[in-house]
């Protein structure tokens, strides 16, 4: 999950990482208001999850407050590479003497953490990286050291820093890699971190991703979901603990496995191509222990879905036998009652084959289709999507 600025510059200031004052402000009256609270030079910010928000006008100075709410008004609404700006933070003024760059993130590729960090900041870091490489520096970090004071420090004189500017800002590295560590993060990024003309350093701009993974860790990473920007059934897929995406097509899928289902997506998008383009609607997997409440509320929040035409249930019966799962769809229909209304093509393959289809074949619900193979199952679902 990537953090806006503002819940960023928050993270930083309780690990004691030097930051401006921030206020967030959502209409113009509030930026005012929180200009007059903050006194002085102010910078309006768009909080959007999007890079470049300088460059395309989402970064205002305003010397008062009357100035930040104008400001404010040519900002909100302002659409920065898709993201539509409806909240902006208002940061106190820095007088900025230099700008740098440091990050550290998780290098998957090689299993390790990476520091990637260089005294001349500012500009656009994937710029910097393809045109002056050598003024970027790459430093490996040691998951099971990390970034020390000593650490800190070959890393800032492997950027370039001069000495006087490293005793400055190794603290502040190593105050970064705590938020990493301490928050279970993939990503910390501060471009600028600032030295001002007082000869403090400062983080002026943060981007955080935290590992997803990690959330039974913190309880408070919840607070920190934006939950205006998230898709409606893919949020009460997450509370009810499935595995969900949604798609943009009109057949729901089902199966058991993540990488059935996204075979069965495949098949199903081939399958549609004689249908005029028929696509799958979702991915959703019910994982091992396919239970009827799983079956019932996977169900249900495909049924959800005003796009879904069809429904493909694509199971390999393991650990979970095919019974269980036709028990587990007999019951989710019994359970959705009459929000059931569209139809079903069940493909039943692997342990208990034929104890789970004489089960469906029993219940003889309307609703249920059987299919023999994957094959015949998708084109089964993706012609009743076409009608
Ligand atoms: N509080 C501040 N005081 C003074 N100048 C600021 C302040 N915040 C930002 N700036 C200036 O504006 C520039 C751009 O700000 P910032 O890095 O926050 O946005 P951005 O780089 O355009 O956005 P992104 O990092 O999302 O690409 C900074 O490099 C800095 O020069
Ligand atoms: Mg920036």
């Amino acid at each position: 999950m990537d953090l806006f600025e503002y819940q960023a510059r928050d993270l930083f200031e309780s690990y004691g990482v030097p930051v401006l004052a921030g206020i967030i402000a959502d209409t113009p009256d509030e930026v005012r208001a929180a200009a007059e609270k903050l006194g002085g030079t102010v910078v309006v910010k768009a909080q959007v999850k999007a890079g470049g928000r300088g460059k395309a006008g989402g970064v205002k100075v305003a010397h008062n407050p009357d100035d930040a709410a104008t400001a404010s008004e040519a900002i909100f609404g302002l659409d920065i590479k898709g993201h539509i700006v409806r909240r902006v933070m208002v940061a106190a003024g820095a007088r900025i003497a230099s700008e740098y760059y440091f990050s550290v993130l998780l290098d998957r590729a090689n299993r390790s953490y990476l520091s990637l960090s260089s005294f001349e900041g500012g500009m656009e870091i994937e710029e910097l990286a393809v045109e002056r490489p050598e003024a970027l520096a790459r430093i490996e970090v040691d998951p099971m050291v990390g970034i020390d004071l000593a650490k800190a420090t070959e890393i800032a004189i492997a950027a370039k820093f001069p000495a006087e500017i490293v005793d400055k800002v190794a603290p502040v590295f190593v105050k970064l890699y705590e938020v990493y560590k301490g928050e279970d993060a993939t990503l910390v990024e501060v471009n600028p971190l600032v030295l001002t003309e007082e000869g403090n350093v400062v983080a002026l701009d943060g981007k955080v991703s935290l590992d997803e993974n990690a959330d039974f860790r913190h309880p408070l990473h919840a607070d920190l979901v934006d939950t205006a920007a998230e898709d409606p059934l893919e949020a009460k897929a997450k509370d009810l603990g499935l595995n969900y995406v949604k798609l943009d097509g009109a057949v729901g899928i089902i199966g058991n496995g993540a990488g059935l289902v996204m075979s069965t997506l495949d098949v199903v998008s081939y399958a549609g191509e004689e249908f005029g383009g028929v696509k799958p609607a979702n991915f959703l997997d019910i994982g091992g222990g396919a239970s009827a409440e799983v079956m019932a509320n996977g169900l249900d929040v495909i049924l959800g879905d005003p796009q879904v035409k069809s429904v493909f249930v694509n199971v390999f019966g393991g650990i979970t036998a095919c019974d269980a799962v036709a028990n587990g769809i007999v019951k989710a229909l019994e359970i959705l009652g009459d929000a059931a209304t569209k139809p079903l093509v069940v493909r039943l393959d692997g342990n208990k084959v034929v104890e789970g289809r004489a089960i469906l074949q029993a219940a003889g619900n309307p609703l249920v289709t059987l299919a023999d193979t994957m094959d015949e199952g998708a084109t089964k679902a993706a012609e009743l999507a076409s009608k």
